[in-house]
């Protein structure tokens, strides 16, 4: 049922702030207990555990890539990621106190299960499933689960999953740290509050779904674009050039903004859109510099960022304002405007949205 909406991808767009909330309900009553949000060896293991890999493909991957930071961050535990069909390809070096973290929509994906199984064979046993689907085979082949609870996804591109997933790596950080001594209560509460806040912040960004559009509306003539973002953002920027290729087939590339230099800014001319996630964090000069260097060679920006930071529009620079920094959690906020970006663009198109040539929801052959 589409109630108001055109597609399952528009409405699971604005289903992300019920999703999120679901997801985060059980942490937030229960005051981060660990054994109920992971099961009944988290205590044991996540105590234990001296590092993280992650293993997931496409856009699950691209959760990780945040996930990692956070950890690093907030926990203090070196984190590393790996696609799937890499690592169950390749030498590796297990360690049996590192803990490996599944993340999968349907948790059918033929690659990531595939590489859990290798994982095992490797003699890894502390394995961690986070999953949108209770009944799927990589939770079931895990010692731990987390299942968010985004509720089905149908459109093909992955939005409500994916915030969700960031949802669940946030309370994995927050609870990798409690389990090592690494969390006073102090900072619980600051972690849990600002989660509670996350639902309403994220209902902010989709309120700019009108401005979105008239972008979109510019970008659907275009064939290249590029997306640049840094740290916690540039996994946005792969999101939302991923989203942008997927449904609307317009050839796009991300890249950390200060990659640029060494290579893509050669591309950049006036007929290419350049998106730039640049929330009002401490890479904002950075940031700023790099778009710099955009403008100067004739390049449109398309500038999401927030409230509080100093931009301003001017000729060839568009810029979006999200009402409110929301710190580290902003990477779950800045996604939004790019799901609904490379929705419009490709209404304007009129690619089948929720079913795009040539790809599977659930990717269950190699
Ligand atoms: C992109 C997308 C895919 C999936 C990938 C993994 O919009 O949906 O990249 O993220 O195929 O799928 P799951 O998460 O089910 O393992």
């Amino acid at each position: 049922d589409l109630g108001p909406y055109r597609h399952f991808m528009q409405k699971e767009i604005h289903e992300q702030p019920r999703a999120l909330a679901d997801t985060l309900e059980g942490a937030l009553n229960s005051q981060l207990n660990l054994t109920d949000l992971w099961g009944t060896q988290a205590p044991e293991i996540f105590k234990d555990v001296d590092s993280v890999l992650f293993l997931a493909s496409g856009t699950s991957h691209y959760a990780t890539l945040v996930g990692r930071q956070w950890l690093e961050s907030i926990a203090g535990i070196p984190a590393q990621t790996e696609l799937g069909h890499e690592y169950r390809y390749r030498d590796s070096i297990p360690n049996p106190r590192q803990l490996i973290v599944t993340l999968s929509q349907s948790g059918e994906t033929l690659d990531t299960f595939e590489a859990l199984k290798r994982a095992k064979e490797l003699g890894h046993e502390y394995t961690l499933s986070i999953c949108n689907v209770a009944e799927s085979a990589i939770p079931r082949a895990s010692a731990l689960r987390f299942l968010t609870r985004a509720g089905p996804e149908i459109g093909v591109a992955s939005t409500k999953a994916f915030t969700t997933q960031l949802a669940a790596l946030y309370l994995l950080a927050i609870s990798l740290a409690k389990a090592q001594g690494r969390l006073d209560a102090d900072a619980q509460a600051g972690h849990l509050d600002a989660l509670r806040q996350l639902p309403g912040s994220v209902q902010h960004a989709l309120n700019l779904e009108p401005q979105i559009q008239g972008w979109a509306a510019r970008f659907a003539g275009k064939e290249h674009a590029l997306f640049l973002g840094r740290g916690l953002h540039y996994p946005i920027a792969l999101e939302g050039a991923l989203k942008l290729k997927e449904i609307s087939y317009i050839h796009a590339e991300a890249y950390p903004a200060g990659e640029l230099k060494h290579g893509p800014l050669a591309l950049v001319d006036s007929n290419m859109p350049v998106v730039v996630i640049a929330p009002n964090d401490r890479l904002l000069e950075k940031v700023a510099a790099n778009m710099q260097e955009v403008h100067a060679r004739g390049g449109e920006l398309y500038v999401f960022t927030d409230a509080d930071s100093h931009f301003s529009a001017s000729e060839g620079i568009h810029v979006l304002r999200l009402p409110r920094h929301t710190g580290l959690l902003s990477p779950v906020v800045h996604v939004i405007p790019v799901q609904l970006l490379a929705y419009h663009a490709a209404l304007v198109k009129g690619t089948d949205v929720d079913r795009p040539r040539n790809l599977a929801k659930a990717v269950t052959v190699e």
